[in-house]
C-alpha cells in the first residue's frame, strides 16, 4: 500500500464555538463532521473535523463536565509543556510562493497576527496562532527536496527567539 498522507489530526479546545468561527471563517475551512457525544459517566465531547483540502481533516474535541477530564488546561500545547512555540505546530499547504503573500494579506485583514514571510531556503511560511494558543503556519515549498536535504549536517545558526521562546522566564514557570 502507497503512503499517503494523513487522514487527520485530532486536538482538543475549552470553546469549540471560536475554534470554529475560526477555522470556518477565518481560515476558510469547512465543518465536514460534527458530533455531541454523550459521555457515560457524565458530560459530553463536541467534536467535530474541518476540511483543511486533500481530503486532509483537523478535528477538535472539547469536553464539558466529563469526570476526570480537566476543565481548564492549556489547549495551544507549548505554553502548558513550557517549550519553544516552533515545538508542536501544524503547517498547511499554502500552494505558491504568490499563494502565500495573498493569505498573509487576507489573515491580516481579518484582524490576525501574522509573521512576515520567513524563508527557509527550501520552503516559504507565514505564522500566527489559532484562538487557543495553537502554533498555526502556512507553507510553500520554494524547490524540490534532494538528496542532501535529506542528509543531516550543520545548517545555521538560530535563536531561541527565532523558535517562538519569546519569554525563556515564563516558559520556565510554566514548566514548573
Ligand atoms: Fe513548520
Amino acid at each position: 500500500m502507497s503512503l499517503k498522507g494523513f487522514s487527520h489530526i485530532g486536538l482538543s479546545t475549552l470553546d469549540l464555538d471560536r475554534t470554529r468561527d475560526f477555522y470556518e471563517h477565518v481560515l476558510g475551512f469547512k465543518p465536514v463532521r460534527c458530533d455531541i457525544l454523550k459521555v457515560k459517566e457524565g458530560g459530553q465531547i463536541r467534536h467535530i473535523f474541518f476540511d483543511t483540502g486533500r481530503d486532509q481533516l483537523m478535528a477538535f474535541m472539547e469536553a464539558r463536565g466529563v469526570p476526570g477530564i480537566p476543565a481548564e488546561y492549556d489547549a495551544g500545547i507549548n505554553g502548558g509543556l513550557g517549550v519553544p512555540n516552533a515545538f508542536y505546530h501544524f503547517a498547511f499547504e499554502a500552494g505558491s510562493e504568490a499563494a502565500l503573500e495573498e493569505k498573509r494579506d487576507e489573515l491580516l485583514a481579518k484582524g490576525l497576527e501574522v509573521t512576515e514571510v520567513v524563508d527557509h531556503g527550501w520552503a516559504k511560511s507565514i505564522y500566527f496562532k489559532d484562538p487557543n494558543g495553537i502554533q498555526l503556519e502556512f507553507c510553500s515549498f520554494v524547490r524540490n527536496l534532494n538528496a542532501d536535504d535529506a542528509r543531516m549536517q550543520d545548517r545555521a545558526e538560530i535563536s531561541i527567539r527565532r523558535l517562538g521562546l519569546e519569554d525563556p522566564a515564563v516558559l520556565a514557570a510554566a514548566r514548573r
